[in-house]
């Protein structure tokens, strides 16, 4: 699908998240030395940031089958040991939202990781026993929105953590140039660099953003996307000068109006936006936070006078702003 077209398949074509790619650069080149597996990677970081893309390169960059799953894919135990036999040596196994997995299931995990083994239980009652299967050796890679959703066992058992970034404007100009070229769109520089800083240093709204502006270009003018279109086509997709949607302008609304500026607790703010609070903190917060519109305090998420200024309100007397 164009979708997966627009996914760089090596690290020179991956743009961004330079530190990362150096680092596993350096690991994956050692373990093929050694002729070992790569040692577990775990991926976090908010969403659309490129965690599958980036796994997708390393299961090619070390010459192995790349397999996915998720966490709330995996039910039962008997699901996760039917991945792990099927595994050839070396291969990496990408589980998406390692977080979600359950209980029993992340126990089958820890000596897969640790031994390659795979403990089973045999038979019911006093006669019952524990054998041992040996699994190819493997790369596991999870990807998780925040490392401090995993159980300490587990977040143990990675010898490769990397924390993904949101990209600066630049590299989401030249990641929209790229997507622009793959997909036979003509776009200007101030074009690309419009939509760059309003896709919340994010590759994967970056190229949405991209796509829908292809149509207004298409439909309104000659397909060409210029910067008279493209601002335009975001007025009309609602997306403000800062790169905020109805949502992201909806929570700043609500702390604002609804509980003067902050602080309020997350589960609060779901209750009155109508988000859920798992939503707001992974996918709303991190930009909202790295633009400096938001604070996290011990009390609560607060406003802050640039998120007033942003939505152009007076702060009330008895508003608590910081900053
Ligand atoms: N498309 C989505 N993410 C990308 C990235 N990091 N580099 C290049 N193209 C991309």
């Amino acid at each position: 699908s164009e979708e997966l077209n627009l996914r760089p398949r090596s690290f020179d074509e991956y743009i961004g998240q330079d530190k990362v790619k150096e680092n596993l650069m350096v690991f994956i080149e050692a373990a093929k030395q050694r002729n070992e597996a790569l040692d577990h990677v775990l991926l976090y970081g908010p969403p659309g940031l490129g965690k599958t893309t980036l796994s997708a390169i390393i299961a090619r960059e070390l010459g192995v089958n790349f397999k996915v799953t998720s966490g709330p894919a995996i039910e039962k135990p008997g699901d996760l040991a039917a991945i792990l036999t099927n595994l050839s040596p070396y291969d990496v196994l990408f589980i998406d939202e390692i977080h979600r997995l359950n209980r029993t299931v992340e126990e089958i995990l820890y000596p897969a990781m640790e031994d390659y083994a795979l403990d089973i239980i045999i038979g019911k009652g006093p006669s019952a026993r524990s054998i041992r299967l040996e699994l190819s050796k493997f790369t596991l890679i999870g990807a998780t929105t925040r490392a401090g959703l995993l159980t300490s066992p587990l977040r143990d058992r990675f010898g490769i953590i990397c924390r993904l970034e949101l990209y600066t404007h630049e590299e989401l100009k030249k990641i929209v140039k790229r997507s622009a070229g793959i997909l036979n769109i003509e776009i200007d520089d101030d074009a690309a660099m419009e939509i760059a800083s309003r896709s919340r240093g994010t590759p994967r709204v970056a190229n949405r953003l991209l796509r829908r502006i292809r149509d207004f270009a298409q439909v309104h003018s000659n397909g060409k996307i210029d910067l008279e279109i493209a601002r335009y086509a975001l007025n009309a997709l609602e997306v403000d000068e800062m790169g905020l949607d109805r949502t992201d302008r909806n929570l700043l609304l609500c702390i604002i109006e609804k509980f003067g500026g902050g602080p309020v607790g997350l589960e609060t703010l779901a209750a009155a936006t109508g988000e859920e609070a798992d939503t707001i903190e992974d996918v709303y917060e991190p930009y909202l936070m790295q633009i400096g519109f938001i604070q996290k305090t011990p009390r609560g998420r607060k406003a802050t006078r640039l998120a007033y200024k942003h939505l152009n309100i007076e702060p009330e007397q008895g508003d608590q702003l910081s900053m």
